[in-house]
């Protein structure tokens, strides 16, 4: 027998922007609930995000979720660019009047949310199969599942968020002409991520680009570092045991008199690199966020960025529409969500193909990447550039009563 359910928001997804959805319409009185087709533990262990912009670590906060982002995570004040063997770096807090980024996991961003959200009684369905989402054409769409004891479940919905990530099934459920369009490209690499119980090596990350393609040196904690290699696109991960991975990070990463410090590799793994843009991020009564509606590669890292930036604007928007019956904030949703993702676009893109090498690339190429990266240290305006685009483009648009945002944005 199926159980049929009722819930204001019906969100697919546990990750960052699902798990926030629900926690931020929580504290608005709207309801919801969380359908995720894998179990906790995967959700809470999944290695990704690392780097934090200013304006997502203030949301984290405002939204009660701040205690041990505060205590554990890492306040960097900038980030060294290195090339040509130099490195150099770049001061965001001095260069903004103020902003910074942190690094603080996403593993520990999602276990922090789902531990509030279960401490409130929320409803939140791991290892759940057969997801769908059907009636988009209705006023009240439908969610279905079964849950991880088997059992059938249907649920109305007022609305349903798409947080289901790029390989979800919200974005493909939408019917045909609902998408006006897809803009997408591929890059010839990936990266080649480890996370390592190593000390970092560096007080804030480091981005190279070297001649051998691009590295990072990111971390974790004060024990754990967490660095990636520029590697082919379709490249085997059994060609790079634990040696060759730390010898080819102490060539690429090397200045003179600096070491880089080695341990015991915990976890390795390739990931592909894309930009992704589906528009609108809304059909009806559906609505996309993070990496559902939006892919971006990592080097910049704004992904998890733009997924809070998008929730917090869809929880205020839905809050409005739900809670207050007016829909000025929902209709708005997608193009204010479009305009920041196209400038982290081409942030995104931007740093990728200055800092990353095509092999064989011609040195016209080469040489184009490093003018723009020695403009970037000796110039103040450029840094600047960087500095705004990389610490949080715009505020959030967040409020728990959106009445309010609705005045002072109007
Ligand atoms: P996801 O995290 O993908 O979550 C989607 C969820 O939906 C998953 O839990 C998935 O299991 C679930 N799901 C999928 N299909 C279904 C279904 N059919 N039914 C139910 N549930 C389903 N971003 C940054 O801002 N800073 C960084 O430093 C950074 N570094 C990165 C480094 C790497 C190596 C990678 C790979 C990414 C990085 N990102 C970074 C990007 C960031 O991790 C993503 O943008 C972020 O995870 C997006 O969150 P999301 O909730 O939108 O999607
Ligand atoms: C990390 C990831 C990124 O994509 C990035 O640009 C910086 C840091 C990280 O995992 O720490």
């Amino acid at each position: 027998m199926t159980v049929k359910q009722r819930t204001q928001v019906g969100i697919v997804g546990a990750g960052p922007a699902g798990l926030l959805l629900s926690h931020l319409l929580d504290l608005a009185g709207v309801d919801s609930i969380v359908v995720e087709n894998r179990s906790r533990a995967y959700c809470e262990a999944r290695q990704r995000a690392g780097m934090l912009e200013s304006t997502t670590v203030e949301l984290l906060r405002a939204a009660g979720l701040g205690g041990r982002l505060d205590a554990e995570g890492l306040e960097h004040d900038g980030i060294y660019l290195q090339f040509a063997g130099e490195r150099h770096h770049v001061n965001f807090r001095e260069l903004t009047g103020g902003r910074w980024v942190t690094i603080y996991a996403q593993t520990e961003i999602v276990k922090d949310i789902i531990q509030a959200r279960l401490a409130d009684g929320a409803a939140l369905e791991f290892e759940a199969s057969g997801v769908s989402v059907a009636d988009l054409d209705a006023d009240r769409p439908m969610l279905r599942y079964t849950d991880a004891a088997g059992q059938r479940h249907e649920v109305t919905c007022e609305a349903i968020a798409g947080c289901d990530g790029f390989h979800g099934i919200t974005r493909r459920s939408i019917p045909r002409g609902g998408l006006r369009t897809v803009t997408e490209r591929t890059y010839p690499y990936g990266w080649l991520g480890i996370l390592a119980q190593a000390p970092p090596s560096t007080d804030e990350v480091i981005y190279c680009r070297h001649d051998n393609g691009f590295a990072l040196h990111s971390m974790r904690t004060p024990q754990i570092g967490r660095l990636y290699l520029q590697v082919p696109a379709d490249e085997d991960i059994n060609r790079w045991p634990d040696d060759r991975i730390w010898a080819e990070l102490r060539h690429r990463l090397a200045t003179p008199g600096w070491e880089l410090t080695t341990g015991p590799v915990l976890e390795k793994s390739i990931t592909s690199m894309r930009s992704f843009v589906a528009a609108p991020m809304r059909y009806r009564n559906l609505f996309l966020a993070g990496d559902a509606a939006h892919i971006v590669p990592p080097t910049g890292a704004k992904g998890l960025n733009l997924a809070v930036a998008d929730v917090a604007a869809l929880a205020t928007a839905l809050t409005r529409l739900l809670r207050d019956g007016q829909s000025d904030l929902a209709d708005a949703y997608s193009d204010h969500c479009l305009e920041r993702v196209w400038r982290a676009t081409h942030l995104a893109c931007w740093m990728t193909t200055m800092m990353h090498v095509v092999p064989g690339q011609d040195p016209f190429e080469s040489e184009l990447q490093l003018a723009q990266l020695r403009n970037l240290v000796t110039s103040r305006a450029a840094a600047t550039m960087l500095a705004e685009n990389y610490t949080g483009y715009a505020p959030l648009r967040y409020a728990p009563d959106p009445a309010a945002l609705w005045t002072s944005v109007a």
